[in-house]
């Protein structure tokens, strides 16, 4: 069987000595944060990591080892890994989640954004067929920001990120599952797992954590 819980928390948890627990590494990035809304999303998306693999180890959350360090250039702003557990966190607006399984996963959560220029951004992520079946009401914004977070999901469980071209991204690759989340009104989550299976999905809230 294939599970993953899946931990939501929101920007107004954070609390500023959380910052105590973090490494070097995220120290100095925290500090590279101008606006206070991306220095919360990141120090709460760290925390809950931190916490939720301190729980599963019996450590205190600041001994454990986080590694995100960037296949492409080496800088710590890629995927986190670490060891015994396959995690991907992610943040908009208010939300911030964190994905933990045995199985690669890949999480994305999106504000959907009423002034999004969709022309402009589906013309680089959608296939043609996708780009043809977008609505053109009301609705259009919201099924944009579905593929993309389904996109997202799936780049972020196997680690390339965007330099995986989205158009070429339809559906489910082989091996993989993705499923649409259903998260707070007014954003929109997807999650991939790598899994022959549908995955068991626990949702939970970041609340007790903290
Ligand atoms: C990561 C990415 C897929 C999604 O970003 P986004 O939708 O803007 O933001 P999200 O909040 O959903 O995700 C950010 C989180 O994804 C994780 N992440 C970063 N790179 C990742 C990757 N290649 N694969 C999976 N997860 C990744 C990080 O944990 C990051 O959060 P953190 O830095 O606070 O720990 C996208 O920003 C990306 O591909 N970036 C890398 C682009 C690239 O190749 N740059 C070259 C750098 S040399
Ligand atoms: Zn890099």
């Amino acid at each position: 069987m294939t599970e993953v819980e899946v931990w939501w928390g929101r920007i107004e948890q954070v609390r500023a000595e959380f910052a105590d627990d973090l490494d070097p590494v995220e120290q100095q990035r925290l500090k590279a944060y101008v606006r206070a809304e991306d220095k919360a999303r990141f120090l709460l998306g760290c925390t809950i990591v931190r916490r939720l693999l301190a729980h599963r180890l019996s450590l205190p959350p600041a001994k454990i080892s986080l590694d995100r360090t960037c296949p492409e250039c080496g800088k710590p702003h890629g995927k986190v890994r670490a060891e015994g557990a396959e995690l991907s966190v992610t943040h908009s607006g208010d939300l911030v989640g964190v994905a933990i399984s045995d199985r690669p996963v890949g999480l994305d959560v999106e504000k959907v954004d009423p002034g999004l220029d969709v022309a402009g951004v589906a013309s680089i992520s959608l296939s043609d067929a996708e780009l043809a079946a977008l609505p053109r009401n009301d609705e259009r914004v919201h099924a944009f920001t579905t593929y993309w977070t389904r996109k997202e999901a799936i780049v972020k469980a196997t680690g390339d990120g965007l330099r995986t071209d989205l158009r070429t991204i339809t559906g489910a690759p082989n091996g993989f599952q993705v499923i649409q989340l259903t998260v707070d009104p007014g954003y929109v989550a997807a999650l991939a797992v790598v899994s022959a299976e549908p995955p068991v999905v626990r949702t939970l809230s970041a609340q007790v954590l903290i």
